[in-house]
């Protein structure tokens, strides 16, 4: 599930909480699963995964990661992303384009002392995307951390990210497969709407 916080009321704010709570209400699975795609300016390549978003407030899309993993080291070198939900139960895709950058520390800490101590050492114990010899050792590293370390400090590779799309495409299939293409596209502070052919 994502939180909404204080939201914000422009269209395609608006229209993406009406699209979340249909594909809710349709009882979708992992709806809040995001695929993020980032661009790796040394390798000049493209790169997606998916990651959980926590929180949508009245502009930022939140989730949360590892500070050193590669993904970081993409956003900081190129901070724009696009961004990608699709909910099989109402046929829905959003598409984002967006900015994105660190959250605060002092959020970091505040969310992470109220998450559950079994995740908090898993994100403490992990080198995220770090090669290691062994499933066991990842185990290992896992249970020496929740035996000894302090499972509710925030470490400082670990935090969320907030990113700020300043494009939208809401696609909606349809039976016909005259499939209804939206954009809303951030032009001078006003979201400029206009239909794309399918
Ligand atoms: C449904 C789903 C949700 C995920 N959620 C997160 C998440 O919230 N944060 C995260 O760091 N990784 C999450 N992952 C793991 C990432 O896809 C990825 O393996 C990891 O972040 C390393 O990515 P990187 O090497 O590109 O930095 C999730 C994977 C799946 C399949």
């Amino acid at each position: 599930m994502i939180k909404f916080k204080n939201q914000n009321k422009t269209i395609p704010y608006l229209l993406l909480k009406e699209k979340y709570d249909e594909a809710l209400e349709a009882g979708q699975k992992n709806i809040e699963a995001i695929s993020i795609s980032s661009y790796d300016k040394n390798k000049n390549e493209v790169n997606s995964r998916f990651v959980n978003l926590k929180f949508i407030d009245s502009k930022n899309f939140i989730f949360f990661s590892n500070y050193n993993a590669p993904k970081s080291r993409e956003f900081s070198t190129h901070d724009q992303i696009s961004a990608l939900f699709f909910w099989s139960s109402t046929y829905v895709q959003i598409r984002m384009k967006a900015r994105i950058q660190k959250t605060p520390i002092e959020f970091n800490n505040e969310y992470f002392k109220n998450r559950s101590p079994d995740k908090n050492a898993l994100a403490i114990s992990s080198n995220q995307s770090e090669k290691i010899s062994s499933y066991d050792e990842v185990l290992d590293q896992y249970n020496e951390t929740k035996d000894n370390k302090d499972l509710y400090s925030c470490p400082d590779y670990w935090g969320g990210y907030a990113f700020v799309p300043y494009y939208f495409e809401f696609w909606e299939g349809h039976s016909s497969r005259l499939n209804k293409r939206e954009v809303y596209e951030l032009q001078n502070n006003d979201w400029n709407h206009y239909i794309l052919q399918p």
